[in-house]
């Protein structure tokens, strides 16, 4: 399985992609994830990218194709992907497609979680992540047992930076005038697999594989 998934902040991206990965053993490669990663880190890949992150823009289109490079030449990938988060832009696209030519490979799907921007404003104000394991909850939908605990690892729970409602209004000025271009792009490939991404997260499962041509259970 190699495929991408599309959506704007707080769609429902990684959720869908964790479980992808636990159910497929596909590998899910975050570049959210990495980049948070290196800048906790204080990389120098952590130092060019803090500042963007902080303010809810994109890190420079060179600087993630490099890092989505490396890391698709990993071995863990050789039995597919699920790409959450990237590609963003039309130049990553080309950069990705020029990736995959390289190594042999092709995408299968490109599955986009259309949702209501108010849905996706609920869901990233309540959203809470493991420091240890990157386990995710929700305040209101999804909380851990113990407040402030992870239930997986008993790791902190804490807030992103970017989960601020004035990063969170960037983002999604970001995402619209950026990313939300892709899906005309990838429907032109014949790649494009729209799914409804209002709902609970076993429906949207269900929609995800339905989509896959596969079964949930
Ligand atoms: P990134 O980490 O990729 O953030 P994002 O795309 O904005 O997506 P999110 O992680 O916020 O949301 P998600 O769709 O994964 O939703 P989730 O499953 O967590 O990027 C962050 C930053 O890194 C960017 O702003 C940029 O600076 C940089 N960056 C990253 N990639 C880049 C790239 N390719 N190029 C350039 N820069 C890049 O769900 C959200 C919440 O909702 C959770 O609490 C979850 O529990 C809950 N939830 C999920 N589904 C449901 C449901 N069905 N019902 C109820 N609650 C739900």
């Amino acid at each position: 399985m190699r495929v991408v998934f599309l959506g704007p902040p707080g769609a429902g991206k990684g959720t869908q992609a964790k479980f992808l990965q636990e159910k497929c053993g596909a590998c899910q490669v975050s570049t959210g994830d990495i980049l948070r990663k290196a800048v906790q880190d204080h990389t120098p890949l952590g130092k060019k990218a803090a500042e963007y992150l902080d303010k809810g823009e994109l890190v420079p289109d060179d600087v993630v194709l490099d890092l989505v490079a490396e890391r698709l030449r990993q071995k863990d990938c050789e039995k597919g992907f699920i790409l959450d988060g990237f590609p963003r832009t039309v130049a990553q696209a080309e950069g990705l497609e020029r990736i995959l030519e390289n190594l042999g490979w092709g995408l299968d799907s490109v599955l986009c979680l259309q949702l209501p921007q108010e849905v996706v404003i609920r869901r990233l104000s309540g959203r809470r992540n493991c420091r240890k394991c990157g386990g995710l909850y929700h305040a209101a939908w999804s909380p851990p047992r113990r407040d402030g605990v992870c239930d997986q690892c008993g790791g902190e729970l804490y807030q992103r930076q970017d989960d601020r409602e004035e990063t969170v209004a960037a983002r999604l000025r970001v995402f619209d005038a950026q990313t939300a271009p892709l899906a005309e792009y990838y429907r032109k490939k014949g790649l494009l697999r729209p799914i409804n991404g209002e709902g609970s997260v076993e429906e949207i499962r269900g929609r995800v594989f339905q989509a896959l041509g596969a079964k949930a259970a």
